[in-house]
C-alpha cells in the first residue's frame, strides 16, 4: 500500500511526507496513511500550481451593481402586507419543523485565541453562558412557541469534533433531546509551505486545517445530513454562525421571504460602518447575486457614494443565511461541488525536514479555504433581506476592539435594555446614552418582543438600580 503512496506522492513533488516512514511503528504509518490517502493529490497539485507557488489573479467583473435588498422595516403599503404575510409563512413553516437550524462552528478561533470549539467560550454578561448554550435556549424556546421542536446542526472539524460533542454531553446537550441534535464534520485541506510542498505538523501526521465554511454544503451532502433532513421533513436551513450570538436563529419574516420568493439562498444584509468594513459586498454582477469579499473590492467601488452621502455599495453580509434543502441537493450532486478557493497566508507551526518542531514568526504557509457565500451566484433565485446590525450581529472575534468579546457583550446588553424599554421597563443610562447597568435576557423566556410584552403584562419586571447586575431569568 505504501508504494502506491510513494509513487503518487513522488508524481506531484511531496514524497517528503513519508521522510520519516520506516522510523514509525504500526500505529503511526497507519494514521500518515490514511490522511495521504484521504487528499486528491491531482487536485490539490492543481491548486497548489494555481494558489501557492503562483499568486491567483483576482478577476474583477466589469459591471458590478449594488444588490437590491428588501429593507428591514417595510417602506410601503404593499410590503407591509408582504411582511405581515411573509411573517405568517415563517410561523407555518416553523409549526410544521420545515426549518433546521445550522451552526457552523469548525473554524479555528485564531484571533480569538481561546483554547477550545469557539462554541464552548462563555460569553453572556451576567449568567457566562457559553455561545452553545445561548444559541441551545434559542432553538428551544423556538420550538416550544411554535410546537414544534428545532433540529439543530452543528458543523464542526476533524480538529474540534470530539470535544464538542463532549461539551454537549456534559452539558446535558443544554436541555434540548440528543435526538435534535446533528454534529457534522467538514472537510480538510493540507497546508502548503511556500515552496508548494504540503507541510507536517509531526512526523505521522499533515498540516490540516478545515477547509472553510464554504465546506458546509459538501459536508452536509457527504455526511448524510442533508438526506436526513429530507428523511425529517426539513426543507429550509437557517444558517448562522457559531461567533454571532446575537442572531435570531429563525427569524420568522426572513424564513416566509426565502419560501414567497422562492429563493435557493437568501441573505440578511447590513449597512456597512464604512468603505472598507471587513464584510463582503453585496453585489449584482451580470444579473446574479454576489458577495465580493472586502479584500477584493475595488477601491474606487468601494468609496463610491450616491447624491445623498450614502456609500453606493452600503451593503455588508453579516454570513446569515436561509438556505434550501432542495439547493443544496442539487449543488452537491455527484458528490462534488466546485466553489472557488481563496488564499490566506498564515504562520503554521510544521516540522522541519529533520522533524525539529519550527514556530514560524511570519507567514510560513498558505491555507486554502472556500467561502459559503460563493454559492450565492450559483442559486437560481436569491433574494438579501436588511438587518438591524445592532439587533442581529456582533461577531466575537477578537479578544477586544473591533469585533470583540468587549463589544459583543456591550451589544448584548444594550440589545436586551431596549427590548426591554420597548415593554415600558425603565434602564438606567450614562451620559453617553449606554445602558448604565449589566443585564441579560434569558432567550428561554424571551425570546422575542412578544414573549417580553407577554410577560410585562402579566407582572411588572425589576427595574435594575444604576451599576447593578441583573439576570431576567426562565419563566
Ligand atoms: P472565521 O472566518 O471568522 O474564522 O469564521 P474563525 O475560525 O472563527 O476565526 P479566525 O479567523 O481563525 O480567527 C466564521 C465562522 O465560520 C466558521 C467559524 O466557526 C465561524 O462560525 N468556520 C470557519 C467553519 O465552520 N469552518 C471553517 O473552515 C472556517
Amino acid at each position: 500500500m505504501e508504494d502506491s503512496m510513494i509513487n503518487v506522492l513522488k508524481k506531484y513533488g511531496q514524497d517528503h511526507l513519508l521522510r520519516f516512514f520506516d522510523e514509525m511503528n504500526m500505529r503511526q504509518k497507519e494514521k500518515i496513511l490514511s490522511q495521504l490517502r484521504e487528499v486528491n493529490w491531482q487536485e490539490l497539485d492543481i491548486l497548489i500550481h494555481t494558489y501557492v507557488t503562483n499568486m491567483p489573479e483576482t478577476i474583477i467583473p466589469p459591471d458590478i451593481k449594488p444588490a437590491p435588498y428588501f429593507p428591514a422595516e417595510p417602506d410601503n403599503d404593499d410590503r407591509k402586507e408582504l411582511y405581515r404575510t411573509a411573517r405568517r409563512r415563517g410561523v407555518e413553516l416553523l409549526r410544521k419543523g420545515k426549518v433546521a437550524a445550522l451552526t457552523v462552528a469548525g473554524g479555528q478561533g485564531t484571533r480569538l485565541g481561546y483554547d477550545g470549539p469557539k462554541g464552548t467560550f462563555q460569553i453572556t454578561p451576567v449568567k457566562e453562558k457559553t455561545l452553545f448554550q445561548y444559541f441551545a435556549e434559542k432553538i428551544i424556546r423556538t420550538g416550544r412557541k411554535y410546537d414544534c421542536p428545532m433540529h439543530w446542526f452543528i458543523m464542526t472539524s476533524k480538529a474540534n469534533d470530539s470535544q464538542t460533542r463532549e461539551f454537549f454531553q456534559k452539558n446535558n446537550f443544554f436541555g434540548i433531546k440528543p435526538f435534535f441534535v446533528h454534529f457534522f464534520a467538514q472537510g480538510t485541506m493540507p497546508a502548503i509551505g511556500m515552496d508548494g510542498k504540503v507541510l507536517l505538523e509531526t512526523k505521522e501526521s499533515l498540516c490540516l486545517s478545515p477547509n472553510g465554511h464554504g465546506g458546509t454544503l459538501l459536508a452536509l451532502k457527504l455526511s448524510g445530513s442533508i438526506a436526513q433532513m429530507r428523511q425529517l421533513g426539513i426543507e429550509y436551513i437557517s444558517y448562522f454562525q457559531v461567533d454571532n450570538p446575537l442572531v435570531s436563529v429563525a427569524d420568522p419574516l426572513f424564513i416566509g421571504l426565502h419560501f414567497m420568493e422562492k429563493s435557493d439562498m437568501s441573505g440578511r444584509m447590513l449597512a456597512k460602518t464604512g468603505p472598507f468594513e471587513k464584510l463582503g459586498n453585496f453585489c449584482l454582477v451580470n444579473g446574479r447575486f454576489n458577495i465580493i469579499e472586502y479584500s477584493d473590492m475595488p477601491r474606487d467601488l468601494a468609496e463610491m457614494r450616491e447624491a445623498d452621502g450614502r456609500l453606493r455599495f452600503i451593503s455588508g453580509s453579516p454570513a446569515i443565511h436561509m438556505i434550501s434543502v432542495d439547493f443544496v441537493e442539487h449543488l452537491t450532486e455527484g458528490d462534488k461541488l466546485n466553489l472557488p478557493w481563496h488564499r490566506a497566508e498564515k504562520k503554521v507551526p510544521c516540522i522541519d525536514e529533520k522533524g525539529n518542531p519550527v514556530k514560524p514568526e511570519k507567514a510560513n504557509a498558505v491555507k486554502l479555504e472556500t467561502f459559503i457565500f460563493d454559492a450565492l451566484p450559483l442559486a437560481r433565485k436569491a433574494m438579501i433581506l436588511e438587518a438591524k446590525r445592532e439587533d442581529e450581529f456582533s461577531p466575537v472575534k477578537n479578544p477586544d476592539g473591533v469585533d470583540s468579546v468587549v463589544s459583543c457583550k456591550a451589544m448584548m446588553i444594550d440589545k436586551d435594555a431596549r427590548r426591554l424599554e420597548k415593554a415600558g421597563v425603565k434602564i438606567p443610562r450614562n451620559d453617553k446614552g449606554a445602558p448604565d447597568c449589566v443585564i441579560e435576557l434569558s432567550p428561554l423566556a424571551y425570546l422575542d418582543d412578544e414573549d417580553i410584552s407577554a410577560a410585562a403584562a402579566a407582572r411588572p419586571f425589576k427595574v435594575p438600580e444604576r451599576g447593578e447586575k441583573v439576570y431576567f431569568g426562565d419563566l
